[in-house]
């Protein structure tokens, strides 16, 4: 019988991590949730955080602790993996390193095969680092397809391995579509078998996610929207049908943002603070980006920004056409983001169409991210997909009103106004369409031009708690219900 306050061990395994090293929203969820879990006042946690120790993060020189080092074998040769430490805000985080993690490389390789085999690796690393420590853990939280594998192995080539047998194994998924396919042989070189789950496709078999998924006791999607969609062929990526044979362990938490990085009362970035009771104070904010990018000085003017990562995923080509569409509407827009450089060149393109209206900025740039969501009256969130989204919850606490495609987490973050202004924070358009994006849009500049509602709205989107205890505490319930 599990004891009921038994302190709780658990491994937390991801690909990136701030304030390490960020690729996408996996990091800052990897750097913010186990400090947030370990904090929790519910149950006593001793959560820690492995990541690989990229060549990113060893030009960082931090001050990290050598802690010895274990050996992965595999039909290739045997490999020696070293291990080191260091804390961050009181939290435990492993670095792995070894020419198997490939170190070199950058975090995520364009080649499948070398990525593969990079987090093949690194996943049995993970698992070989816990008996190296010697620390018998509860809960092995993998996410996302490149830890996926550890939790695998768990289920099969460790299966009878008594160090492992109080083990629960959690996968969170992130962003479904990336799956890892193209490990297969270092799959089969680590001695990995495909998975005899007879409702998973034949592609699935030896495919790292699949696995995981297969191996899970619980499986947590990052909202409870998309927790629904991977059930369904829009959005469950060729393994709907799998998952709906384990619908039973599969959950949706949202994820939050860090309140304290993120709070226009504190922000360093911004030329004057404010926060609920002074949003008069947000328009110098407003005045000052529309100075520095040569925009009409006017309060009157709805300023729109979109602020993202330049991948299909986030629909930005939508949002771009749906901006041709309402350009005799009255409004200035600041894209910042960079990435595919096809839709950079889209995105510049209509800034030099309409210079005097639109700026694109193609550069990672994180103050000005932080000035554009205080200055901004709009922000356009246009996913294809979003499993859950973090810049909406960051808009939201800005008092920048979303306009935001009805998908995944953005539904359940953003509120639509209908007429009522009780609830609504922003407004949702279902289509992934141009016209359905420039509908949204329509919408909210008319409702900008009704001073007492849109204050509301603002008002109503910075009295949201965002903050990573709600979901902390939902994963301690998790953890505490797979206990052995
Ligand atoms: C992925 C998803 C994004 C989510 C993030 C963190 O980047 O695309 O929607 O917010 O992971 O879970």
């Amino acid at each position: 019988m599990p004891e009921k306050n038994k302190r709780i061990n658990v491994l937390f395994a991801a690909a990136e991590a701030e304030p390490f090293i960020k690729v996408g929203g996996l990091g800052d969820v990897a750097g913010a949730l186990p400090i947030s879990i370990q904090k929790s006042a519910t149950h006593a946690i001793d959560i820690r955080l492995v990541i690989p120790f990229h060549a990113a993060i060893k030009e960082k020189q931090l001050p990290t602790e050598f802690l010895g080092s274990f050996a992965i074998n595999s039909a290739a040769g045997t490999s020696e993996c070293l291990v080191y430490a260091i804390t961050n805000e009181g939290l435990t985080v492993y670095l792995l390193d070894s020419e198997a993690i490939n170190h070199k490389s950058p975090v995520y390789h364009a080649n499948p095969v070398e990525d593969g085999r990079k987090y093949a690796f690194f996943s049995i690393a993970c698992v070989e680092l816990v008996k190296f420590l010697d620390w018998k853990v509860d809960i092995f939280h993998s996410n996302d397809w490149h830890t996926a594998v550890a939790i695998y192995a768990l289920a099969t080539n460790y299966k009878d391995d008594p160090f492992f047998h109080n083990t629960a194994k959690i996968i969170s998924v992130h962003n479904m579509p990336f799956n890892g396919y193209g490990a297969q042989p270092a799959l089969t070189e680590l001695g990995i078998a495909p998975s005899n789950d007879s409702n998973l496709p034949e592609w699935a078999k030896l495919t790292p996610l699949p696995l995981g998924l297969v191996a899970a006791d619980k499986i947590i999607a990052v909202s409870e929207g998309y927790a629904k969609e991977i059930l369904t062929p829009e959005f469950g990526c060729g393994l709907d049908e799998f998952l709906i044979t384990r619908s039973e362990r599969i959950i949706g938490i949202v994820n939050g943002i860090d309140t304290q990085i993120w709070d226009p009362a504190t922000d360093p970035y911004l030329v004057q603070n404010y926060s609920r009771n002074n949003l008069g104070a947000k328009a110098n904010n407003k005045a000052e980006l529309q100075k520095t990018y040569g925009l009409e000085i006017n309060q009157e003017i709805p300023l729109l920004t979109l602020i993202s990562r330049m991948d299909n995923q986030k629909g930005i080509d939508i949002a771009l056409r749906g901006l041709n569409r309402v350009i005799n509407e009255d409004w200035q827009a600041i894209i910042l983001g960079t990435g595919n450089p096809q839709i950079e060149k889209m995105a510049i393109d209509l800034a030099k169409m309409y210079p005097d209206r639109i700026k694109t900025i193609t550069k990672f740039d994180p103050a000005l991210s932080h000035q554009l969501y205080a200055g901004a009256d709009i922000f356009l969130m246009p996913s294809r997909y979003e499993p859950c989204g973090i810049s909406q919850m960051i808009s939201m606490r800005y008092g920048t009103i979303p306009v935001a495609r009805a998908t995944g987490g953005l539904v359940d973050t953003i509120t639509h106004y209908r007429g009522n202004t009780d609830e609504a924070t922003g407004f949702l358009f279902k289509h992934k369409y141009p016209s359905a994006f420039a509908n949204g849009l329509l919408r909210a500049l008319n409702t900008y031009k009704n001073k007492p509602i849109w204050i509301k709205l603002q008002q109503n989107g910075m009295d949201k708690d965002f903050s990573w205890q709600h979901s902390a505490n939902a994963y301690v319930e998790v953890y505490k219900s797979l206990l052995k």
